[in-house]
């Protein structure tokens, strides 16, 4: 089921514009999509929700854009050219390549008394005792006479970075490929204090590409090698980690629950291998299709960054607590959110199938297309009427027009395209000025004053009420 779901969501994506596969001409680029039409303009208003949220309603967050390609140096001091590994074994017997947490995930099933199993495994793999969970898991499957399924060699390990050559006269060196959008906020701290006189308790935030030479990358968009991130590293006095741990966590959640998907679709869930930079962690976990799996994750990363950059650069990024008289390095909680994967998670639960159609019921603020402009039939007048709609409406919302093909078949394309509304023209709209709208999810239909268009749609799309009820 869940297979067949993904290839009908792929499909699906594909056809109203939504992903492409990168590269397609080409055969492909394993594990690289591109956005088609619909699929940018909803990210973008996912990523303006989120901004909307995390920066421009809060008067101590702002926000920046650092660049894409970052210095050996900082990935030296921020631990991802020692830490940013992952680990893995390759199953001689069916020649499957299988991440070391997916494979303790495959053999949960087959074995008994996993707790125990479970405790020890991240108790090496956190400490990174690799060779010492090499002999265990061998162990374990004598153990329990799984010989016949798996057999491996020793636990190899992969670094996640992508890394390119900067060609000038004077160089040629290597440079890399950020993994995350954190480091380039760690890096202007003092820059953003200055500017903008920042005082704690205050956040960064930024959305952009990150990199990441994922080793398994399947179920879509999910895990890919180059995707974007929503990333806010909140800076804090040392001591209030708990208050601001919990109040992000909370802050957070909140913001996903608006997208009214379900709320059982949401669990939050301790992070148990912890990256090198994380003292502790939470995940918001999201039901995709049959598994909850990682949508975004919240993390305390102490100073393990700041303290890093001015050990390696030398330079001063020390803040000044006043009323200690004492200098200190603020410690940082981090929320992070994959944007192609929050995309995913609003797409896959969207899409819904019955016997008597297929329609995207996306959040109205969500859906990249708002409202539709369809003319019953080509006349002059009705056509003109329509247009005049059309104007009238563009500068407030998302909006196509569309006259041809049967009325039938424009409402199927609008409700694949995740489209709320449609707006049908006929004869009566010339006599009594009024238009017939129809709603994507219920299917209902209702007349209306074309005068009091404008006003009925700001309604339908205003989410104001959100940010005045959950920021202060
Ligand atoms: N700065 C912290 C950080 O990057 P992470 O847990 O490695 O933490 C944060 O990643 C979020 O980024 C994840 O929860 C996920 O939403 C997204 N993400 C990470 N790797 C990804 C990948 N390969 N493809 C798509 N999204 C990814």
């Amino acid at each position: 089921m869940g297979k067949k779901k993904i290839k009908i969501i792929i499909n699906h994506a594909k056809i109203y514009g939504f992903i492409f596969k990168s590269n397609e001409i080409y055969n492909g680029l394993k594990s690289f999509y591109d956005y088609g039409p619909q699929g940018l303009e909803m990210k973008n208003n996912i990523k303006k929700f989120w901004w909307e949220y995390m920066v421009k309603y809060r008067s101590n967050i702002v926000g920046i854009e650092t660049s894409i390609l970052i210095n050996k140096k900082i990935l030296l001091a921020s631990g991802h050219l020692k830490y940013f590994n992952e680990y893995f074994i390759i199953n001689i017997i069916n020649n499957k390549i299988y991440l070391i947490e997916d494979f303790l995930k495959k053999i949960k099933k087959k074995i008994n008394n996993i707790k125990k199993i479970e405790k020890k495994f991240y108790y090496y793999y956190n400490k990174k005792k690799i060779n010492k969970l090499n002999f265990f898991l061998k162990k374990i499957i004598i153990k329990n006479n799984l010989n016949k399924y798996f057999k491996w060699e020793n636990i190899k390990k992969f670094n996640l970075m992508f890394k390119t050559k900067l060609n000038t006269l004077k160089y040629n060196k290597y440079i890399y490929l950020r993994p995350e959008t954190a480091q380039g906020i760690y890096l202007n701290i003092k820059n953003i204090k200055n500017s903008n006189r920042m005082k704690i308790p205050f956040g960064i935030a930024q959305i952009g590409k990150s990199f990441r030479n994922e080793i398994i990358s399947k179920q879509f968009i999910f895990r890919t090698k180059e995707f974007e991130q929503m990333e806010m590293q909140f800076f804090i006095l040392p001591g209030e980690e708990k208050k601001w741990y919990k109040y992000w966590i909370k802050s957070r959640l909140k913001w996903h629950l608006f997208f009214n998907l379900g709320k059982k679709k949401y669990r939050i869930k301790k992070h148990k291998n912890l990256s090198h930079y994380s003292k502790f962690a939470t995940d918001i976990e999201f039901k995709f299709i049959n598994n909850y799996k990682e949508l975004e994750g919240i993390h305390f990363r102490k100073n393990y960054d700041l303290k890093n950059h001015i050990k390696f650069s030398k330079k001063n990024l020390y803040f000044f607590n006043n009323k200690k008289k004492k200098k200190f390095i603020p410690y940082v909680i981090e929320t992070s959110l994959g944007l192609d994967r929050m995309f995913y998670s609003i797409f896959c639960s969207s899409l819904k199938i019955n016997k008597k159609r297929i329609y995207l019921k996306l959040p109205f603020f969500i859906s990249p297309i708002k409202i539709a402009i369809l003319p019953i039939v080509k006349k002059k007048k009705i056509i003109k009427l329509s247009k005049k709609i059309f104007n009238n409406l563009k500068y407030e919302f998302n909006i196509i027009y569309d006259e041809n093909k049967s009325i039938g078949k424009r409402y199927k394309i609008q409700d694949s395209l995740g489209t709320p509304f449609c707006i049908t023209i006929d004869n009566n709209s010339i006599i009594n000025k009024t238009v017939t709208i129809r709603f994507r999810d219920t299917m209902k239909q209702i007349k209306y004053d074309i005068n009091k268009l404008k006003i009925f749609f700001k309604k339908k799309f205003d989410i104001s009420f959100f940010f005045k009820k959950n920021l202060y």
